[in-house]
Parts: structure tokens; sequence; C-alpha cells
């Protein structure tokens, strides 16, 4: 396995093949946990692993420079993913100093038991020298923790990006170069829809520093690094940042005895007679995970619920809660869905959530009692041609 980034920077992180779960992100593709090693005048390490990956981590960096030489471990973002290793690596590394912005170290602080660390405090613009090469401090906040950092290479043109451009893909390759470049991007956007969607202006206002600097490679701390295809990358997170529309349709739905179902399988019908993507998910086959990913550039939606106790059935409050948290841009839609004889329920409640989600509302819930007729097929129907004619225009 090729590690080496640049003379004198290598790879010295973790891959994470079987983790199914980070944090209700379902990772069907693993993840890794980066970290580099830079070897000059001065030794530094660009980041931690998660806590129960440290030895692995401690023994790659062994393989290629003594523990006790380490000058300094460079904490770019205070999450555990990146820092649970920290405790034990400052253990093993005497000589080194913990560089961080002063937000970082508080929540390090707050984490882990730092007595007798050596911190190096920066700011934003610092710089602090290795010897032939420097490393520059960017701050980057909301991207998408407070403290969160990026570290540039000036001497070598390489971004440390930390989580952004990053994706939870476990892979026997490094580069992106060695991997499907369609993969690579939709795993970087189902990483940028599940994780940081809801934080596309302070991402975006980074993305134009980040566009100021000379950058042959990203290395960010999930998946693989970009140094062949950062032009496609830096395009899609363009698109993503305002959750730019394409022509697709999605209808989402839950279903108790079929009766939303039914409506949503003809709000589909109705979105397929127009020049549109359309697809169709139960929320209980399709993990949210997904829907996250196919919200981020859908034009129009339709969410359905029956009634289950005057309200929305516990899948789709799922669904719904985590979409609202993630805060989509830019899309149309409406609510659908069955009731029996409560006058609140499924469909109505949606409805009420997609406004708070400041989802363009196209008209009131469809709402069909026990069964729904004919007529109201017929309105679910028109009610998906309306969503696709809305989609049609960013075609
Ligand atoms: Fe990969 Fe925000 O931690």
């Amino acid at each position: 396995m090729n590690i080496t980034l640049k003379d004198g920077i290598d790879w010295v992180g973790y891959i994470d093949w079987t983790v199914r779960d980070f944090h209700g992100y379902k990772t069907e593709s693993g993840s890794t946990y980066n970290a580099y090693l830079i070897r000059d005048e001065k030794t530094a390490v660009i980041d931690s692993v998660k806590a129960p990956y440290v030895e692995t981590y401690l023994k790659h960096i062994a393989a290629l420079t003594d523990l006790g030489k380490i000058d300094y471990m460079v904490c770019n973002h205070a999450e555990p993913d990146h820092s649970g290793g920290l405790p034990v690596f400052m253990a093993a590394c005497p000589q080194a100093e913990l560089v961080c912005n002063a937000k970082c170290k508080t929540t390090l602080e707050k984490y882990y038991d730092t007595v007798g660390w050596k911190w190096h405090v920066v700011a934003d613009g610092d710089s602090l020298s290795l010897g032939k090469r420097s490393l520059t401090f960017i701050d980057t906040p909301m991207v998408h923790w407070p403290e969160s950092m990026f570290t540039y290479v000036p001497e070598d043109k390489l971004l440390f990006s930390m989580d952004a451009f990053g994706q939870h893909y476990a892979s026997a390759f490094r580069f992106d170069d060695e991997e499907p470049l369609e993969v690579i991007l939709q795993e970087a956007k189902a990483y940028y829809a599940n994780i940081v969607m809801l934080y596309g202006r302070p991402i975006a206002q980074t993305m134009e520093r980040a566009a100021a600097l000379d950058i042959e490679m990203i290395a960010p701390s999930h998946g693989v690094i970009w140094r062949s295809h950062i032009k496609e990358v830096f395009k899609a997170y363009q698109n993503y940042v305002v959750c730019k529309p394409r022509p697709k349709v999605l209808v989402v739905y839950a279903t108790m005895w079929q009766s939303t179902e039914k409506m949503a399988l003809a709000i589909l019908e109705g979105a397929q007679e127009c020049n549109v993507e359309a697809h169709l998910f139960n929320v209980e086959s399709t993990h949210m995970t997904r829907i996250a990913t196919e919200v981020l550039d859908c034009a129009a939606i339709a969410i359905g619920s029956p009634t289950l106790n005057n309200g929305i059935m516990p899948s789709m409050a799922g669904v719904l809660c985590y979409l609202k948290g993630l805060r989509p841009t830019h899309k149309k839609g409406f609510a659908f869905g069955s009731y029996g004889w409560s006058k609140r329920g499924g469909p109505t409640e949606v409805g009420a959530v997609i406004e708070e989600m400041k989802i363009g509302i196209m008209r009131e819930p469809i709402r069909a009692q026990y069964v729904p007729t004919p007529e109201i097929l017929e309105e679910c129907r028109e009610a998906g041609r309306a969503l696709g004619r809305h989609a049609e225009q960013f075609a």
C-alpha cells in the first residue's frame, strides 16, 4: 500500500473496515481515520485516530520515526474520531507539543485529562516552521465544529482539510486516482449530506479561502486523499453548499395498511410523466443515510405518513427529525398520508414539520380517510405531476 503523500509526508492512520454505524450514519463502506506524519528538521503528526485504534496508529508512526522525538501533534478537530487517541499518544510521545487553536484546547480539556500536556496554541494565519517546510493554520469555524481548523503546507501545496472533502470509505488504496471516481464522489456526497449539510454557509466561506490557496493535494481525515481530482471535488462541493437542485423528485413514505403506499405510488406515477428522475423510498426499507444523500440534490419532495396514535409513524418521525437537523435548502414539496378518525394525524403533522424545515410548500397535505378513493389517487397523480414540472426547471 502506497502511504507516501510527498517526500517526508506519510499516512499513518487506521482503516476501519467494519464500522457500520457512525453516530447514526450507516457507513456501508466502512471508514478511515486518517493521520499523517511529517518528517523534517522537526517532526509533526497531523491528527490522531479513534481511541480503540491508537495502538495500530502508534505502530504506523513508530515504523517511520522514534516516538520520543516527535515535536508536534497538530489537532485540527476535537471530535473523538480524531482526538480519541490523544491521551495515549501524548503519554507515548513526551516531547510532543499539542498544536491547536484556543477553542480546540478548551474542548480537549473537557474531553480528556490533559494535565501535563504541553500546549502550542495557534491563531488563524499563524505559521510554524518545521525546517524546509512550514505549517499554516486556517480556522474553519463550524466546518463542522467551532474549533475546526485546516493545516496547510505551502512548500508542498498540501492541505490537511480535516472532515472537509472526506468520505466514510474504507479501501485498500489511499489516493483518489486509485479508486473509481464516481464511487468516491458518491461517498463524498453521502458524507457531506449526512455530516455537514446544515453548515453550507460556513463551508462556502471556507471553500473561498481554500480556493485562494495553491493546492496540489487535499488530505482529509476520512477516506481517500485527493491529488488527481481536486477540481472535481471542489466543483461538487460548490453544488453541495447550496444544495443545488437537479431535475429529481423524491417520494418518501411510511405505511401501515398500504393506503399511504398507494398514494405514494400515484404521486410517483405523476412525477414519472415528466422529464425528471423520480425515486420512491419506504423509510422502513431505506436507511435515513441514503434518504439524506438523495435529498441533498433533489428539487422536489413528497413526504407521507399514515396516522398512528394521532401522529406520525415513528419510523417517519425519526427520518423527519434527522432531515430537519440537516436543514436541506432549495426544495419544494408537500405532505400526504392516510388517517382514520383523528382530525390530527400523519399527513397534517408531516406538513407542519416540512413547513418548519422551510421546504417550499406547494399545496396543503393530501389526506385519505382509511383508503384512498380513485379521486384521491388522481389528486396524488396530479400533485406528482406538479412536483415533476417544478423539478424539470433544473435540467
Ligand atoms: Fe470526523 Fe467531525 O469528525
